[in-house]
């Protein structure tokens, strides 16, 4: 295995590893690897020569502290999934230090109003913390490609913003998300859910799959009004939000244009744990 704490180390080895028309793919993480982290690594290890996996659990993209305080942290379990996957994996899981060199800041961004819809909405100043420490690894590692998955899909469209608008050569890929045998979306934070509450969470992706179906006949506005009642009567969940979007603006469906994709994004706590999901809707 090839485990580097600090960017120096990292960038000397890569540099002594690259030859012409070498490929370098980039899976950035925050650890407390599943599934779904693991299925971006293998498309990455099968479509470039060599696949860097950050885990960083990023300070800046915190609005809350609690939450930050209480993310899994798992280095010796995912460095040991990462080497049944492949030794040949390079992990960087640096200090917060050697990113931030003293000052743990995010750089204000511009990324086009999606950062002001749901997610960014409810979490104020997360995707300029995404945007720092995304930019800061892509400097350091140089990737050819990177992955991210649709699970976070206004983090997905935000970093191909991000690109698009540097000029950063980097291939941005989008993937698909992995799910748990009872459909809720594989996520670190399900770690922290008891295995009742897992089970109940299942309730999450069902509630998308109706919506989807009520989106074929129904407005995007008495989709969201049935959804927040359903919710409502479950005191089990706590519903944050629930939003039918246009995928490329994320700006909320007001009247179905045919020409365009939407998407429902949700935000639900289960007993405080903070979970989302989305479904490409046509
Ligand atoms: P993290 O939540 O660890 O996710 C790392 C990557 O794995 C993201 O691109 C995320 O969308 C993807 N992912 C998570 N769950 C998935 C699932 N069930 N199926 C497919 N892909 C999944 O997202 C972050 O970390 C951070 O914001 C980061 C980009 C690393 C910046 O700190």
């Amino acid at each position: 295995m090839h485990i580097f704490y600090g960017k120096a180390a990292l960038r000397d080895y890569l540099k002594s590893i690259k030859t012409s028309n070498f490929t370098i793919g980039f899976v950035p993480t925050m650890g407390a690897l599943h599934q779904g982290h693991l299925s971006l690594i293998q498309k990455s290890m099968q479509e470039n020569q060599a696949t860097v996996v950050s885990i960083f659990v990023n300070p800046t993209q915190f609005n809350n502290p609690e939450d930050l305080a209480k993310y899994p942290r798992t280095l010796d379990e995912d460095i040991q999934k990462i080497g049944n996957l492949s030794p040949e994996i390079i992990v960087f899981a640096p200090t917060v230090e050697d990113i931030y060199e003293g000052q743990t800041v995010s750089q204000s961004f511009d990324f086009d109003g999606l950062e002001n819809q749901m997610e960014g909405k409810f979490r104020p100043g997360h995707f300029n913390g995404v945007g720092t420490i995304v930019k800061r690894l892509f400097e350091i590692v140089e990737p050819t490609n990177a992955y991210f998955g649709e699970k976070d899909f206004q983090q997905l469209q935000i970093i191909k913003k991000m690109v698009a608008k540097n000029n950063l050569k980097v291939t941005i890929k989008g993937c698909p998300i992995f799910r748990e045998p009872n459909n809720l979306a594989m996520s670190s934070r399900n770690a922290l859910l008891s295995s009742k509450e897992k089970q109940e969470a299942s309730l999450i992706y069902q509630t998308l799959i109706d919506a989807k179906t009520k989106f074929k006949k129904n407005s995007a506005t008495a989709v969201t009004d049935w959804i927040q009642k359903s919710f409502e009567k479950n005191p089990d969940f706590k519903l944050e939000y629930f939003q039918i979007a246009d995928e490329a603006t994320l700006l909320p469906c007001l009247r179905k244009n045919k020409n365009k994709k939407y998407r429902a994004f949700i935000a639900v706590f289960v007993n405080n744990i903070r979970l989302i999901d989305t479904i490409s809707l046509n």
